[in-house]
């Protein structure tokens, strides 16, 4: 297994540039059966995830050609419509392909998802919108198969705004006869980037980014090419990384209006912040000031996904500070392995108290899951001495070469 080493106390400065989003580019290429066509996407991240995503798309029968930050699929000769045990366990959010594999074929069969290290990660959601929407549905032995010949256009009401059902109604309505309305739809800017990439296939969504999106049926969908939205959360991570560290860094292509509740905070805990059209400058001198109370909410309250990264700035801001996780039920993974760099943590239900100490030392910390092992390389990135990071097969499924970008602000940290 590869490992970090990082040799902290580097302050980081100069600039980056922020790649595509992770949970952007996941359901945009499940979004890429749609058309039976071809599909190109720009500034698609090389991450362990896409990879998978890729993987399942050949099995469907798809073709994909990857050269750089370019993906081409071509998805007219899909021949399959079923998603295996081996191959939904290696990404739980592979159950976004069942909406895009009903609208084609009206019948798909995948494994079930299961949880993750951040909780069961239930898909009662998707499944109870799918049979109010007349999908016909079988759980069996670890497998869901359904039937979408009697698909019905109707309202459906998510009982809490999920990202993944939002989507996976999205798709699986956007090529059926009839008008689908959802009612407390997730209003993640990634939902506006798969409504952009739909209707530019041709399909006619409207509402995302608000609770209600309405979704008239097409008959068919055409070639596309896509650039993907900047990933907003490595983006909210590199943030975390400097205010842990000190210095004034640039990320270049960001959306500021997807980071507002970031960049909020950071202010309040006293870093320097100046937006532009498309960068944002965030200078930290110091040691910062513990916000009293951090919770995560679903968009546009402050991301869950960057919560963990958040976590580890304040170990050694100045003062107390009550981190309270909302959407997950197991998401302080990484603060065991704080604790062996010294942090001062005490954990309750869902609930993280957090005294500020004035630096962490290193330790030999082992990544939990994908934004825990983030949030570890940030402790270190600030921590006196050597850390070595390990798991960090976990971070690859969602950074591309998270060294690289921190090395070249002058981070002391390199992988074996
Ligand atoms: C997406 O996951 C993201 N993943 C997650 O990012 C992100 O944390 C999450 O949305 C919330 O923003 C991708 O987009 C690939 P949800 P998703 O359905 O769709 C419960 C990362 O670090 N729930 O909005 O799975 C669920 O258990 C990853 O990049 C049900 O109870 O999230 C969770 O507690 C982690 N029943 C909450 O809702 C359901 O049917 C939010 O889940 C579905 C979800």
């Amino acid at each position: 297994m590869s490992t970090y080493v990082v040799h902290g106390g580097n302050l980081l400065t100069g600039e980056v540039r922020i790649g595509g989003a992770k949970n952007s580019v996941l359901p945009i290429m499940a979004a890429s059966l749609l058309n039976l066509s071809q599909t190109k996407l720009l500034d698609c991240p090389n991450i362990t995830d896409v990879d998978i995503s890729i993987e399942i798309l050949k099995h469907l029968g798809c073709s994909v050609h990857r050269e750089g930050y370019t993906a081409e699929i071509d998805s007219s000769e899909i021949n399959n419509f079923e998603i295996p045990l081996e191959l939904m366990n290696k990404m739980r959010s592979s159950f976004i392909f069942l909406g895009a594999m009903l609208a084609i074929g009206g019948k798909a069969v995948c494994g079930y998802p299961g949880g993750c290290e951040l909780g069961a990660r239930p898909i009662d959601l998707h499944l109870k919108a799918f049979k109010k929407l007349g999908v016909r549905i079988k759980e069996k032995g670890g497998y869901i198969s359904c039937d979408s010949s009697h698909f019905k256009a109707c309202k459906v009401a998510l009982d809490f705004p999920s990202v993944g059902a939002t989507e996976n109604i999205m798709l699986l309505a956007c090529k059926q006869k009839g008008t689908t309305i959802i009612i407390n739809a997730a209003r993640e800017p990634e939902i506006k980037d798969l409504q952009n990439f739909l209707n530019s296939m041709g399909a006619h969504i409207s509402g995302a980014g608000s609770s209600r999106i309405r979704i008239e049926g097409v008959p068919s969908l055409k070639s596309v090419k896509k650039r993907i939205m900047p990933d907003r959360i490595v983006a909210a991570t590199m943030m975390f990384a400097v205010a842990t560290t000190g210095g004034n860094i640039t990320l270049k292509n960001v959306d500021c209006s997807h980071l507002e509740s970031i960049i909020f905070l950071l202010k309040d805990c006293g870093a320097e912040i100046y937006t532009h059209c498309d960068s944002l400058d965030i200078k930290c001198v110091g040691r910062l000031k513990s916000p009293d109370t951090l919770q995560t909410m679903p968009y546009p309250g402050f991301p869950t996904d960057a919560q963990s990264q958040a976590l580890a700035s304040f170990t050694t801001m100045e003062g107390t500070s009550i981190v309270k996780e909302t959407i997950f039920e197991n998401r302080f993974n990484q603060t065991s392995e704080l604790k062996k760099m010294g942090a001062d943590i005490t954990i309750g239900d869902r609930m993280a108290v957090i005294r500020g100490v004035p630096r962490l030392h290193g330790a030999h910390v082992y990544s939990p899951d994908l934004r825990g092992g983030a949030a570890l390389v940030i402790a270190a990135l600030g921590a006196e001495g050597k850390t070595i990071v390990d798991n960090i097969h976990y971070i690859d499924r969602g950074y591309d070469n998270l060294e690289n970008m921190i090395s070249s602000l002058g981070g002391d940290i390199i992988r074996e």
